[in-house]
């Protein structure tokens, strides 16, 4: 079958690869809908490609690769963003294009000499600089925290291109491509909106406001759909949903999530829920997480001022699922958030320690907790509403001083 490229401007084309069989990206992220890894190569005076595609297609992005250019002619590969699924090409690229020159900013460069142990040359670009190519020009726009401190945007002067790596992106495989061709896919960018760029909705503002002055004819995002059509849409969604994440009463938002196994802890948190209720303004997302989905857990860490886990101490241990939560607190987002715990137990009630110890080590601030041996009595949950209303008053104490 002959290799799928895409003109998207008069030097200007699409070299990705789409990946139809992704389940989940980063593990977490469900993906139902398959994604795209978007490339583009520039037939400037200067050959650039923006971004690779994730390592396991390099031999089709290889061949793509050789069907436009001679790899030794690349004299760029810009990285406005160095997650693999965008540098996992490099170093394969780099043997093939020995006098390309990797451009990006100062932490793109730093994360890719971790990354890869190919050396290469580079040039860390800052806000408003420019490289020329002969015929056109790159112009480099600060847009970090996108969702790592190494995002940047790119966009090419006189074509008018903007490339933005996962901004205005979406997990979402179309051979088509184009946005005007590509079936409905708003559910998929929104998803992929809550999950990946929404912790970082005030950054994303920033970026929004540097680019408003940019006469833009297409957005090209690092994964889904290319916006040539409708990018100022899929803009002010991504403003409107940021808005939407600051301004929200999230900052009173608690999460609880919990696994029980004869309910005691379930009623516990009950209990808990109703005390941080009693107090104006707490909003309270209480889930049994045994079966939940691990991207819908993150989306919901990612939108709480405070978490309080639940779990009961079963054979001296606390159980698979709040392991599995742990393992998507993410420190950098969710670092200082007022946290604790509770459960039940029968004898020496470890899982205390346990959810204690797993919380502080992510960085959350953890205050108190309530636990109780085996079946909470109404002593118990009067301390366990009570415990409630302390936790939703510190929380809007500390939303005050924000
Ligand atoms: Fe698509 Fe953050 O990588």
């Amino acid at each position: 079958m002959e290799d799928n490229i895409l003109r998207v401007s008069e030097s200007v084309l699409w070299t990705g690869c789409i990946d139809h069989d992704l389940v989940t990206f980063d593990v977490v992220m469900e993906t139902k809908y398959g994604t795209t890894y978007n490339s583009y190569f520039i037939d400037a005076d200067k050959k650039v490609l923006i971004e690779t595609v994730k390592e396991s297609f390099w031999p089709e992005y290889e061949r793509k690769i050789r069907s436009l250019v001679d790899p030794a002619d690349i004299q760029y590969i810009v990285l406005n963003h160095t997650e693999p699924d965008h540098s996992g090409c490099v170093g394969h690229l780099l043997e093939i294009a020995p006098n390309a020159v990797i451009v990006g900013t100062g932490n793109a460069i730093r994360y890719l000499h971790d990354m890869t142990p190919v050396s290469f040359k580079s040039i860390q670009v800052k806000d408003g600089d420019e490289i020329s190519l002969g015929n056109t020009t790159l112009r480099f726009i600060s847009a970090p925290n996108l969702h790592w401190p190494d995002t940047m945007y790119t966009y090419l002067v006189e074509e008018r291109v903007l490339f933005t790596c996962d901004s205005f992106g979406a997990h979402y495989a179309d051979e088509r491509m184009f946005d005007d061709l590509v079936d409905h896919w708003d559910d998929s960018f929104k998803y992929y909106f809550d999950v990946i760029l929404k912790p970082f909705s005030k950054f994303m503002l920033r970026a929004i406001e540097r680019i408003r002055p940019l006469d833009i004819r297409v957005i090209a995002p690092g994964h889904g759909p290319i916006l040539r059509s409708s990018w100022k849409k899929y803009v002010e969604l991504s403003e409107k949903y940021s808005l939407e994440a600051i301004e929200l009463p999230q900052k009173l938002r608690v999460y609880m999530p919990y696994v029980s196994a004869y309910h005691n802890t379930g009623v516990l948190a009950e209990a808990i829920a109703r005390g941080l209720k009693s107090k104006p303004g707490i909003e309270v997302v209480l889930e049994d997480i045994e079966h939940s989905n691990l991207g819908e857990i993150d989306m919901q860490l990612a939108m709480a001022s405070g978490i309080i886990v639940g779990c009961p101490t079963i054979n001296q241990n606390i159980l698979l699922p709040v392991y599995r939560l742990f393992a998507v607190i993410n420190p950098l987002r969710d670092r200082g958030k007022l946290a604790g715990g509770f459960g039940s137990y029968g004898w020496s009630g470890e899982g205390m320690k346990m959810i204690r110890t797993n919380l502080e080590n992510l960085k959350l601030h953890y205050t108190d907790d309530v636990f109780v041996k085996f079946a909470p009595h109404d002593i118990d949950l009067e301390k366990a509403f009570a415990y409630g209303e302390r936790f939703a008053e510190e929380l809007i104490r500390k939303a005050a001083e924000n």
